[in-house]
């Protein structure tokens, strides 16, 4: 089944609202494998958010541990989960979240600068490999949803970490282009053997999917189908 990524040991996260205590993460030990595509399901408010910023070291569990590709978040300070996130995470989000001002070429030559690259040809390559030559110079206001989603998911992969977060990376785009741009995702991440971890509404990430879990009352518990999420 191959070695784990990320594991997570009795994980909490407890919230303080005007002095009513809540958790949103309720005890989830979590092992994914390298290289797993993995859906997350669960409604509005369910966690599933806090479950992928917590990963990330976005933001820290009140209790619990997390480990990912074997380094222990908390043992990594601050710097530490700053590098750890250049280094070995990749993000995809709703909104695309590209920078205005910069190309589509530019958004992605950024993430290879911040680790140190200087050559802009993987930068071309990976906006070749979701299917934008010729478009590298537009600016993310000269491109559809769908094209600026695949100008976030070439700037996910183009370092080539290990581990791909999606938060709805859909969610914002009709349901002909998600169906798009989810294949796409899916079959990048399969390429470069990286691990995709994302949340979902959209009952046909399913189809794509290695392992489906449905968050609930703070903890996952696996599907094996998405027939069972309807019920
Ligand atoms: N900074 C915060 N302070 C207090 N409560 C928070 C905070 N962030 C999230 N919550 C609460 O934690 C719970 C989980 O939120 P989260 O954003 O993880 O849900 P989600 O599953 O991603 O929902 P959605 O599908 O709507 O995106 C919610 O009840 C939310 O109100
Ligand atoms: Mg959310």
């Amino acid at each position: 089944m191959g070695e784990s990524i990320i594991r997570t040991y009795d994980l909490w996260k407890r919230y303080e609202i005007q002095g009513h205590n809540d958790a949103a993460i309720r005890g989830v030990d979590m092992d994914i494998r390298r290289g797993q595509i993995v859906a997350l399901f669960g409604k509005s408010g369910s966690g599933k958010t806090t479950f992928l910023n917590l990963l990330a070291g976005l933001d820290v569990p009140s209790t619990g541990r997390i480990e990912i590709d074997g380094q222990d978040l908390a043992g990594l300070g601050e710097t530490g989960r700053t590098r750890l996130r250049r280094d070995k995470l990749g993000f995809v989000f709703q909104f695309f979240n590209l920078l205005p001002t910069l190309t589509a070429l530019e958004n992605v030559f950024l993430a290879l600068e911040l680790t140190g690259g200087a050559d802009a040809k993987p930068a071309v390559e990976a906006l070749a490999r979701v299917g934008l030559q010729g478009k590298e110079h537009r600016y993310p206001h000269e491109l559809s949803g769908g094209e600026q989603q695949r100008v976030a998911i070439a700037r996910a992969l183009v370092k080539g970490p290990p581990i791909i977060l999606a938060d709805e990376p859909t969610g914002n785009l009709d349901s002909a282009t998600g169906a798009q741009i989810l294949a796409l995702l899916v079959e990048r991440c399969r390429a470069a053997g990286a691990t995709l971890i994302m949340v979902s509404h959209a009952l046909n990430t399913c189809d794509y999917a290695d392992r489906i879990l449905r968050m609930t009352d703070g903890r996952f518990v696996e599907v094996s189908s998405c027939r069972e999420l309807t019920q």
